[in-house]
Parts: C-alpha cells; sequence; structure tokens
C-alpha cells in the first residue's frame, strides 16, 4: 500500500540519535534531558502506597480530584492567581500531551501559530498534524531573546496562537516581565491564545522569577500553561502533566484529552496529589539545580567552550567556535565517537538548521559523570 506520510520529513529524533550513538560506543551521554539520579523514595513509597490500597484502575478524564485540587493550591500560591480545580486544571500524559491536546483542540484547519526556533521538538508536528501552519521566528545567540515588533509584524488574521516557552529548552534563557507585558498586548490586541510550556518553572536560577503566564490576570485569560511532574520531581518517565487555563479553554482541551488518553495512571496521580501538600519538595528545586549548573560550569574552566549563559532548565550551552571548523552535527558525532561525550547539536532545535557552532550539554546528572565529562572538554 502506497502510504502518504503526514509528516514526511520527520525521522528519528535526534535525541534518540545521539542517546543510541552514545550507548554505542560507551559515551557519556548528557545529551537526551534526563536526570540519572533517585526519584525520591517517600513519592515513590506513596505510589506504592496506593497501588497497594487498591487505586488501579481508570482516574477520572479530566485528572484524580486529589491531585486537581493540590495543583490549584499550589497554582493560586505560586501565582497569586486564584484558580478552580474542577474546571480550569487538566492531567495529561506528560507535557508532551498537554501541548498535542492544546493544539487538537484550540487550532482549527489554516490557522498559523507562531512558534519560536530553536523550539523544542513536538511543536511544529503538532501543529501541522492538527491542520495549522507554523510561523517559525528565529532567535539568536547569545541570548534568545524574543523581538515582539517581530513578532507584532508577523501576526496575521489567521494568526491564532504563540507558544512561547520558559526556562527555555534547549537554550537555559529566561522571560522576563516586559516579555510578558509586550505578549499580553498582542494577545489582547489580537485575539490570540498562548500556549506557554512552563514545564522548566521550578528549575531557574541566579535570583530570576519564573515568569508564568498566569501572573497576569488578563494573559492568563487567554492563557494555556502547560507543566510537567516529570521535570519537576526528576522523574521523566512517569510521564504526567498537567494545563492550567480558564474554563473556556480547558473546556475544550479536555474533549481532546478525553480520546487522546483518555485519563492518566492513578497511583502516580494520587501519590503526586499527597507529595505536593509539604512545599519543601519543589520550593528548593532551582537550588539543587544551580549548584549542578555550576559545578558543571566548574568543571569546564580552564577548556576553549564557552558556555552561553543558562537561567534556568537543566541544559547548558557551550560554544565551541574556537574549537573545530565542523558544523554542528558533525562536532557532537565527533565528540561521541571520538571523545566519548554526548551532546546535542542546538541546530535540530532550528526548522531551518541553522548552525552557531552551539551544543546543547544536560547537567541533570551525578557529580561524577559531570566530572568525566569536564575532563573530556577540557582537553580539547
Ligand atoms: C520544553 C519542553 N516541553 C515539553 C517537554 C515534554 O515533557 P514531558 O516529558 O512531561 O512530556 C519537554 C521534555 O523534554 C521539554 O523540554
Amino acid at each position: 500500500m502506497n502510504i502518504t506520510s503526514r509528516l514526511p520529513e520527520v525521522g528519528t529524533s535526534i535525541f534518540t540519535v545521539m542517546s543510541r550513538m552514545s550507548l554505542e560506543h560507551g559515551a557519556i551521554n548528557l545529551a537526551q534531558g534526563f536526570p540519572d539520579f533517585p526519584v525520591s523514595d517517600e513519592l515513590i513509597e506513596l505510589i506504592y502506597q496506593n497501588m497497594k490500597a487498591g487505586h488501579n484502575q481508570y482516574a477520572p478524564m479530566p485528572g484524580a480530584i486529589a491531585l486537581k485540587k493540590a495543583i490549584a493550591d499550589v497554582v493560586t500560591k505560586s501565582f497569586n492567581r486564584p484558580t478552580d480545580f474542577e474546571n480550569e486544571v487538566v492531567i495529561t500524559a506528560g507535557a508532551t500531551e498537554a501541548i498535542y491536546s492544546t493544539i487538537a483542540a484550540l487550532v482549527r484547519d489554516g490557522d498559523e501559530v507562531i512558534v519560536f526556533d530553536p523550539a523544542y521538538d513536538s511543536y511544529d508536528p503538532s501543529i501541522r498534524l492538527n491542520g495549522g501552519k507554523p510561523i517559525h521566528i528565529i532567535l539568536k545567540p547569545p541570548h534568545f531573546s524574543i523581538d515582539w515588533q517581530e513578532v507584532r509584524d508577523k501576526i496575521t488574521p489567521r494568526t491564532r496562537m504563540i507558544i512561547i516557552n520558559t526556562p527555555h529548552n534547549p537554550t537555559g534563557s529566561v522571560l522576563e516581565e516586559s516579555d510578558l507585558n509586550a505578549l499580553e498586548k498582542l494577545a489582547l490586541e489580537f485575539g490570540l491564545i498562548v500556549l506557554s510550556d512552563e514545564v522548566y518553572e521550578r528549575i531557574i536560577f541566579d535570583g530570576k522569577q519564573h515568569q508564568s503566564v498566569l501572573k497576569y490576570p488578563a494573559l492568563s485569560m487567554q492563557s494555556v500553561a502547560v507543566f510537567s511532574f516529570g521535570k519537576t520531581f526528576h522523574a521523566t518517565g512517569w510521564k504526567v502533566g498537567y494545563t492550567v487555563a480558564p474554563e473556556n479553554l480547558t473546556r475544550e482541551i479536555r474533549k481532546a484529552h478525553q480520546f487522546i488518553t483518555f485519563s492518566v495512571n492513578t497511583p502516580v496521580q494520587l501519590a503526586l496529589a499527597e507529595y505536593l501538600t509539604n512545599p519543601d519538595h519543589y520550593l528548593h528545586i532551582g537550588t539543587f539545580y544551580q549548584r549542578k549548573r555550576d559545578f558543571f560550569l566548574d568543571q569546564i574552566k580552564g577548556s576553549s567552550f564557552r558556555p552561553l549563559p543558562s537561567y534556568g532548565s537543566y541544559f547548558q550551552l557551550l560554544s565551541y567556535d574556537s574549537v573545530s571548523e565542523l558544523n554542528e552535527a558533525e562536532m557532537a558525532e565527533w565528540m561521541t565517537k571520538e571523545k566519548k561525550l554526548a551532546p546535542i547539536p542546538v541546530s535540530a532545535f532550528y526548522q531551518d538548521g541553522a548552525d552557531h557552532k552551539l551544543l546543547r550539554f544536560c547537567f541533570a546528572k551525578g557529580e561524577e559523570t559531570l566530572e568525566k565529562a569536564g575532563v573530556i572538554l577540557r582537553k580539547l
């Protein structure tokens, strides 16, 4: 049978390619963005207890009531945004499903969606699978800041949505209050929906404040904020995330979610609900990861790799412009095969493949791993 692909250019993701290459060549894998340290014993114990207590069947479609309540409570406190757990929260299978369900529910055929490159890889295909048209705006190193006049210039009568991501994967940049003010102005003026990917909300450094769309009352009425427990509690394999959005948007997201996953695994939801009642479990995550970032930066002191600022996420970009003439993909491959250290080429996050001689390294790793990576980088 002749299948016409709806995503002809999508192949194996760069994360899979680099991780596979890393494994094959016995390299240290700082390519894929997952932590290599253990999840809290207390949280694991809570899941086990919930399973033993028989909470093993379908959860309610929009999420377990206890978890929706706990989330609404945290959001209300963190962002000073009163949140109605019954009508404004959806628990999803990770942020990936949250993003997909939001787009499936709210982007109509032919709608334009503004995406900032470098961008997380699921945005563009999720838009296209749902009949939308991604409009890519290029952000440039070293600060990857958004030119809001350029955004205004790209808005047309077909523009439906803008996707932002702060703290940002892959660059570690964060949006400031002035960015959110500019975004709010455009969203209100043109009636746009903002999809705000905030999966790294807790992983923010150097005294920066996370600028959630939920902190801005008018903007929040047109926004869907997306979060991930995988990132917050370093348990990426559990795939539990959520959306927070006003009732009219949440109602539509639930319609899509209902037929994409229906509901998310029950014992993990119930365990998270209990775990969230103690703020100590999430208030110190930024400090924890800032130490890791600083440890990694210490390891590369004296190396020819030049760090770019990373204010959030668990990624550090390094420029190798004084090290090699290779392009990013070639450099990443060479480092993995010959030097046994696997990064991700940042060009993979640009639709046009823009190459700035930058590699992304994930520092959500144990100190021993980061030390070994440092030894390799200092020799190059
Ligand atoms: C920016 C960003 N958004 C969304 C996701 C997906 O999160 P989840 O694993 O919860 O689906 C990731 C994961 O790497 C990410 O980096």
